[in-house]
């Protein structure tokens, strides 16, 4: 299995030439809508926020999600989270940016009303890490937008070995973020109308392979606003 760092390296290596010479900006195995405007237009719906809110993205890519989201919705304030500054130097101006892994996120404890994981929470090496550091930079009643894979049959194994990623049951995920603090509030399993990875591959065999089991799944999470994450009994 691959560090972060040379999951770093291989994603810096590797994005500049997709967004640049193949114009890919959003880095999604499907879309949910024609155009990428639709697609976050659709996933802002799920989450919902309320006026003014901060938003974290965690694993942002070159921030398409949060520069699209933010021109439906000029009153949200979106940070950029990312291991590659490769990726981070290819996102809109007027975002601050934070170089980090999003299992130690360089900011105080409740900095946001909401934290996204678009196609970035698969990446984890442990889920609970992962939804314990949402949970403890989210404010209380603040929520967890997760825009990935379900796994509804078969293993991780070539998934992992060839995109690093891991898919779990819809029903994992939900008891793993629980552990967090963060509870279900609604998952979803949309038609997707496109599979940009696939283009972007352009071996069916091979993705059909890769991608055998999974499916698209929304899932929306709200921390526990009755516990205080950081408190010690
Ligand atoms: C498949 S891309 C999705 C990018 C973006 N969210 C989007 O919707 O286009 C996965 C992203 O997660 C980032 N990533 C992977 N592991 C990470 C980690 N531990 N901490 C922060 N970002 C990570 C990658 O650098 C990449 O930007």
């Amino acid at each position: 299995m691959l560090s972060i760092a040379d999951h770093a390296c291989i994603l810096d290596a590797a994005t500049p030439h997709i967004v640049i010479e193949r114009g890919v900006r959003l880095l999604h195995i499907w879309k949910l809508a024609e155009t990428d405007a639709e697609h976050c237009a659709i996933l802002l719906d799920h989450l919902n926020p309320p006026p003014g809110a901060r938003i974290l993205d965690a694993g942002c890519g070159v921030g398409e999600v949060a520069r699209l989201m933010r021109e439906q919705r000029p009153d949200l304030h979106f940070t950029l989270l990312n291991i590659s500054q490769a990726q981070l130097d290819l996102a809109p101006a007027g975002m601050p940016q934070l170089l980090a892994s999003f299992d130690d996120i360089p900011t105080p404890d409740e900095s946001f009303d909401a934290v996204m994981f678009n196609h970035a929470i698969c990446h984890a090496a442990d889920w609970l890490t992962t939804f314990r550091e949402a949970a403890r930079v989210l404010r209380p009643g603040g929520r967890v937008l997760i825009y990935d894979m379900e796994r509804q049959h078969g293993d991780n194994h070539l998934l992992a070995h060839h995109t690093h990623s891991t898919a779990w049951p819809w029903q994992q995920t939900r008891d793993t973020a629980a552990l967090a603090g963060l509870d279900l509030v609604g998952v979803w399993f949309p038609e997707p109308v496109d599979t940009p990875l696939l283009r972007l591959m352009g071996d069916e065999a091979f993705y059909t392979t890769v991608f055998n089991g999974v499916r698209p799944m929304v899932m929306v999470l709200a921390r526990d606003d009755s516990t205080n994450q950081g408190a010690q009994p």
